[in-house]
Formats: C-alpha cells, sequence, structure tokens
C-alpha cells in the first residue's frame, strides 16, 4: 500500500505551477459527449477523478484520444448506450454530470448513484427536482438513477439550497431542452462559470452565471469546440495554506486571484504577507501566525474544500479559533489525527474549536478523504519528527503529482510502497 513519508520542519520556498480545476473539468467532460463533434479540452488535470470519469465515458463509446498529459480529444458521435452501470462510477460523485449530459442530447440516461468522498450525507434531491422541473421522469431502481423524457421543455427551478452539483448538472440538460430554463438560488462558484462558458463555446446560450439566477435558452445541438479549463482554486489554496504552515514563502502560478479572495483575507488576517499579481499570487509567512474565525459558505464565502487546511493552520496559531463548517455536517474526522499529531481541537457538531499549539509532531496517520488527507500531508510537513500517511489513493483523487510539487518546494517527501522503502526513507532523512 502506497503512503507518504514525510520528514517535516522545511519551510515550503518557491514557486508552484497549479493545474486545471478538477471540479471543472468533470463537468467539462461530461458536457463534452453532448455534441457529435469533436471538441479539443485542454488543462485536464491527471487525478484519478478525471481519470475514472473518462473510462466511464469510453464505457458507453466515447472515444478519448490525450494529445498530451493534459489536453484530451472527445468524440461523443459514437454513444449509443445511455447507461452507466459499471462500478467505477461508484467511485466519483461527480458521474451525476453524465446523467444531465445523458439527458440533455439523449433524452434518457441511466447512471450508478454517486460516490465521493464520505464527508457527510450528500443527497442529489435538487438534481432529481430540476431534472423533473424540466419535464423528466426520474426513478430511482436498483441503485440506478433513471432519468428519461418525451422531449425535455424549459422550466422554472428554485433551488432549495445552494448546490454546484445540482446547478451544473441542470444547466447541462436544460441547455438541449426545449424553450427557456431559470435556475434560481444557483450556486456561483468559478467552476459553475467555467462550465457555462464550456457550453456556450458549444452553442448553448446560457446567462447569468456567476449570478444567483442563471438563464437558459435551450438549443436544439450544440458543436465542436477547443477549451481550456480554468486553474483549480482549491489545490492553489492548498498550496498558499502550505507556505503558511511552514513559515514559508510561496509562489502559485497560473492562478485567477480573484478566485482565492476569501482564501488570501483569510491568510492574511491570520499574519501572513499575500501579494497578487495578475496571474500569480505569493504568500510570506515571517511572523508567528494568530487566530481567526471561519465559517465555510458557498462562493464567494471560504470553501468548504479549503476547510480541513485552515484547520490545520489554526491549530498552529496563537489563541483560540473557531472553525464552523456550514456545508457539509461530517467533515471534522480528520481532527482525530490531527489530534495524534499534538493539536488540540475539541469539535462540537459542526464547529472546531482550536486552541493553537506551538508545534505538531509526526505520527502515523491516515488520510480520511481528499481535502482532509492533503491538509494532514501539510500538518507532517510542519510537523517535528516523521509522518507517515496511509490511504494515499485519496489524495492522488484531486492532487497531481502533489508529493513531486511539494518536492520542488523543498519538502521532505516521498512516495513509499513497502516497509523497506520507509526504512530507507527514515535512514536518509534521519
Ligand atoms: C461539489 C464539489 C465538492 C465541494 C462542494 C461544495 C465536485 C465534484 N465536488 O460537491 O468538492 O465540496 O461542491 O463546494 O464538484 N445538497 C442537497 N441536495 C442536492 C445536492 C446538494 O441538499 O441535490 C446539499 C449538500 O448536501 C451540501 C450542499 O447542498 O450540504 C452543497 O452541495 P453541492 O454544492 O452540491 O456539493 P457537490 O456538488 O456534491
Amino acid at each position: 500500500m502506497e503512503q507518504y513519508a514525510i520528514k517535516g520542519g522545511n519551510p515550503l520556498v518557491g514557486e508552484v505551477e497549479i493545474g486545471g480545476a478538477k471540479n471543472a473539468a468533470l463537468a467539462i467532460l461530461a458536457a463534452s459527449i453532448m455534441t457529435d463533434e469533436t471538441v479539443l479540452i485542454e488543462n485536464v488535470p491527471d487525478v484519478r477523478d478525471t481519470n475514472v470519469m473518462m473510462q466511464a465515458m469510453e464505457s458507453i463509446g466515447a472515444i478519448i484520444e490525450r494529445l498530451d498529459r493534459h489536453t484530451v480529444r472527445v468524440s461523443g458521435k459514437a454513444i449509443r448506450d445511455i447507461a452507466i452501470e459499471d462500478d467505477f462510477i461508484k467511485k466519483i460523485r461527480a458521474s451525476y454530470y453524465l446523467l444531465g449530459a445523458l439527458l440533455g442530447k439523449h433524452n434518457k440516461a441511466r447512471v450508478a448513484l454517486p460516490g465521493g468522498c464520505n464527508i457527510g450525507l450528500r443527497p442529489i434531491d435538487q438534481h432529481i427536482k430540476g431534472f423533473r422541473a424540466l419535464g423528466a421522469d426520474v426513478r430511482i431502481e436498483h441503485g440506478l438513477i433513471i432519468a428519461e423524457a418525451e422531449q425535455l421543455r424549459g422550466g422554472h427551478i428554485y433551488m432549495d439550497v445552494v448546490t454546484v452539483g445540482a446547478t451544473i448538472d441542470v444547466m447541462l440538460a436544460a441547455s438541449m431542452a426545449d424553450g427557456q430554463t431559470i435556475i434560481e438560488n444557483a450556486a456561483k462558484e468559478p467552476h459553475v462559470v467555467d462550465v457555462a462558458n464550456f457550453l456556450n463555446s458549444m452553442g448553448a446560450s446560457i446567462k447569468g452565471a456567476g449570478t444567483d439566477v442563471i438563464r437558459i435558452k435551450g438549443v436544439s445541438k450544440l458543436h465542436g469546440t477547443e477549451y481550456a479549463i480554468i486553474p483549480d482554486q482549491i489545490e492553489a489554496g492548498t498550496f498558499m495554506f502550505a507556505a503558511a504552515v511552514t513559515k514559508g514563502d510561496v509562489t502559485v502560478k497560473n492562478v485567477i486571484p480573484k478566485h482565492l479572495e476569501s482564501i488570501s483575507a483569510k491568510l492574511m488576517e491570520i499574519g501572513c504577507e499575500v501579494e497578487e499579481s495578475d496571474d500569480a499570487v505569493r504568500v510570506v509567512a515571517s511572523k508567528p501566525l494568530t487566530h481567526t474565525h471561519v465559517k465555510t459558505l458557498p462562493y464567494p464565502g471560504f470553501p468548504t474544500d479549503m476547510q480541513p487546511q485552515i484547520t490545520v493552520a489554526l491549530g498552529l496559531s496563537r489563541g483560540t479559533s473557531i472553525v464552523t463548517e456550514s456545508i457539509f455536517e461530517n467533515r471534522f474526522k480528520y481532527v482525530d489525527e490531527l489530534t495524534r499529531m499534538g493539536a488540540s481541537i475539541k469539535v462540537e457538531g459542526n464547529t472546531a474549536i482550536i486552541d493553537g499549539v506551538s508545534k505538531y509532531t509526526g505520527a502515523g496517520i491516515s488520510a480520511p478523504d481528499l481535502r482532509a488527507g492533503a491538509a494532514l500531508v501539510m500538518a507532517g510537513l510542519a510537523a517535528e519528527g516523521t509522518t507517515v500517511i496511509d490511504d494515499i489513493k485519496f489524495i492522488e483523487r484531486g492532487y497531481e503529482d502533489f508529493h513531486l510539487k511539494l518536492q520542488g518546494l523543498g519538502a521532505v517527501i516521498d512516495k513509499v510502497n513497502s516497509e523497506r522503502e520507509l526504512q530507507k526513507f527514515r535512514l536518509k532523512t534521519g
């Protein structure tokens, strides 16, 4: 079983290139099968989730060529099957985007119920409500969601919660429905906008993405396009907080600083310097970190996908901090692992009360999910001694070459695959 072995204590210093946004890529890949023409997508991150998505698309007849590590050419012309039943689709929550894409293009879809990170109850009622508002019959049978319609027609949908997944999924289906669809209380995340831009580049007519109300005029056909995915806000944010916890100086490159504002603001609040340029952000942590309060919120609020990373930083900050998780109810599971490294954190419901400690100490721990896994790596980089992290497959779902990028910043981290390799790492790092 692969593990990360980390010898903590080195400040991260240097520059790191941020890849394409995983969560935008998942939806854009799914959307690319909505035309019979060829679609070229650039800046696709080479991570497990996007690879599973492409396998799922191939399983129904899509032809996918990898032109280079981050560029793919997709043709959905040969798709005949509308059923995604394979087990691997359960591995990624974003499989539900194939439901919206297939329903929009073929008026029917059968997709296995989504899996993904175990961070609490993750209902799909708003997706279903949206598809029904477009005239689809939706039912769940034998672990599959089955949606079909004679002809989808535009509808008016008020989302009961702000949901990225349902906003995008309904947008996909509605882009080929007959007539106008209005989505109110829509999610405003950068990747919602990216998917709308992608669909518009295929001939869709979507207005208002990035605001609370999205208006979609259905078109009967979408055409081929060439499109580059936006940079990954969460990958960038993770490296920015990694700079903070290791008292480093890191420039994240190839980013959209606007997407990082809530993250930059919190870093400045806890005592880091943050410098923005056109497509880069530099984080310098030269002073001791101080406490703050933070609540996760839909964009432009502080992202739930950055909650474990900020908690790791606040665990090392002077004073008492409070982190409130308002999006998912079970997203503090990693706190037990962090406690084993010396953190002093009490979780009550959806709130973590953090008493800053002066240091973490290395330990053997497990990554409970994608973002928490990355946050525990950050804790290991800041800790005294050696940390060994199990279950790194979770981290690889969403971070490309995570340990290599960290090595590039001076981190002492290796991927090890046996007790022998771990011993070698311990000998090498002293
Ligand atoms: C996406 C991201 C995930 C991120 C999350 C919030 C992907 C693949 N994943 O997840 O990394 O943490 O956005 O930014 O893009 N909800 C309902 N009913 C629904 C759908 C959602 O009640 O039908 C609730 C959820 O339980 C949650 C909230 O809405 O409390 C937000 O969920 P949503 O934005 O849909 O998250 P995901 O799309 O699952």
